[in-house]
């Protein structure tokens, strides 16, 4: 069964895209979702202990590792990332777990693309493989969240089941270009 790891990049008690991740680990059979929620745990990025014995780092890291591929739900602020979902990725910058991964972005207020384009040159420079079918603008309304009403919503029901969909897809493809690079070797 196909691994997916949720990243939220708010810390909010009634974040709208740490719902829209509960919601697509709801939804998602045939895929086992999980949802990293330590990142309000997580100190702030420091290069001098890059390595150092942070739990929630070390945990962040190997759940990182054990998935097949990556959502980030993030929102936007200023007109930039979050610092709580940049720190996150600072932590592994040099370590190295996001690279080769299938990952999709989300935000659940499509309006904000400022931060988009930023999160998405940081993962481009991190090698990172965002997948453009899979990272679609999920029209949660505005408003305070609601999740029994983004339950119910079949719009967002369809975007999130394309979302899985895609991410699987591409965690396949990269897996039968795995197996037909080792025959080759
Ligand atoms: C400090 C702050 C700055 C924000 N800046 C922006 C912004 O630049 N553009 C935007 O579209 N929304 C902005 N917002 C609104 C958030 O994107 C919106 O509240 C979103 O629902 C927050 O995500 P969450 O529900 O997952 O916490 C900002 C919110 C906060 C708290």
């Amino acid at each position: 069964m196909i691994k997916i790891l949720g990243i939220s990049g708010s810390l909010r008690a009634r974040s709208k895209n740490s719902a829209l991740l509960r919601l697509i680990q709801e939804r998602s059979a045939g895929v086992e979702v999980t949802i990293f929620h330590r990142m309000g745990s997580m100190p702030l990025f420091n290069p001098d202990v890059e390595f150092g014995p942070f739990e929630a780092v070390l945990e962040f890291r190997k759940q990182i590792r054990a998935a097949d591929a990556v959502i980030i739900a993030s929102p936007e602020y200023a007109h930039g990332v979050t610092g709580v979902m940049k720190n996150a990725l600072d932590w592994i910058v040099g370590s190295g777990e996001l690279v080769n991964k299938p990952v999709a972005v989300l935000n659940a207020a499509p309006a904000s693309t400022h931060a988009n384009l930023a999160l998405l040159e940081t993962l481009r420079v991190m090698n990172v493989p965002v997948i453009p079918g899979a990272s679609l603008a999920m029209p949660v309304s505005r408003g305070e969240l609601d999740e029994e009403k983004m339950r119910n919503d079949v719009t967002l029901g369809d975007l999130i089941d394309r979302c899985v969909r895609e991410l699987a897809h591409a965690v396949e493809r990269a897996e039968q270009k795995r197996l037909a690079d080792l025959a080759i070797g």
